[in-house]
């Protein structure tokens, strides 16, 4: 069943010039893109996308992060696209959780600046979809 997800390169990404890298890396694991967009998102866009961590230690470097310069948004798809997403990107944490092969565990070092996002669950995807492309 085709399903949806959500896909941030961030800053530190973008920074890195890894945008073709992460988009080779979605394709050539066979997920579809359905919209892509190059934006420098306003604190309250990231308040809302990062909503369920506000309160937590981490939520306004968070904030900072992700305002700190241009993000790629993607809406990938694709057979069990949520969990497929998960995998290239690697967990969170880029040097305990990710392994060699994904995203993180390849080219990054620190949970603060771990490249990419994706949604975590169908639930979030469509929330998360709604906020960055309302047209879709
Ligand atoms: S939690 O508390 O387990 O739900 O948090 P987690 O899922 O691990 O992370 C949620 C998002 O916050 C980012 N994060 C951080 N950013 C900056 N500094 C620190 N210390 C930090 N810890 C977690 C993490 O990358 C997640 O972002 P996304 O964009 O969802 O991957």
């Amino acid at each position: 069943m085709t399903e949806r997800t959500l896909v941030l390169v961030k800053p530190d990404g973008v920074e890195r010039k890894l945008v073709g890298e992460v988009i080779s890396r979605i394709e050539r694991k066979g997920l579809g893109l359905v919209a892509l967009d190059l934006r420098v998102v306003d604190r309250e866009l990231a308040a809302q996308h990062y909503a369920e961590h506000d309160g937590k230690p981490f939520f306004e470097s968070l904030l900072e992060f992700i305002t700190s310069g241009p993000v790629l948004a993607a809406v990938v798809e694709g057979p069990r696209a949520i969990a497929a997403w998960r995998q290239v990107a690697g967990g969170t944490d880029p040097v305990e959780k990710a392994t060699p092969g994904s995203i993180r565990g390849d080219l990054a070092l620190e949970t603060g600046s771990n490249l990419v996002h994706g949604s975590d669950s169908p639930e979030s995807a469509a929330r998360e979809i709604k906020l960055w492309f309302p047209a879709l």
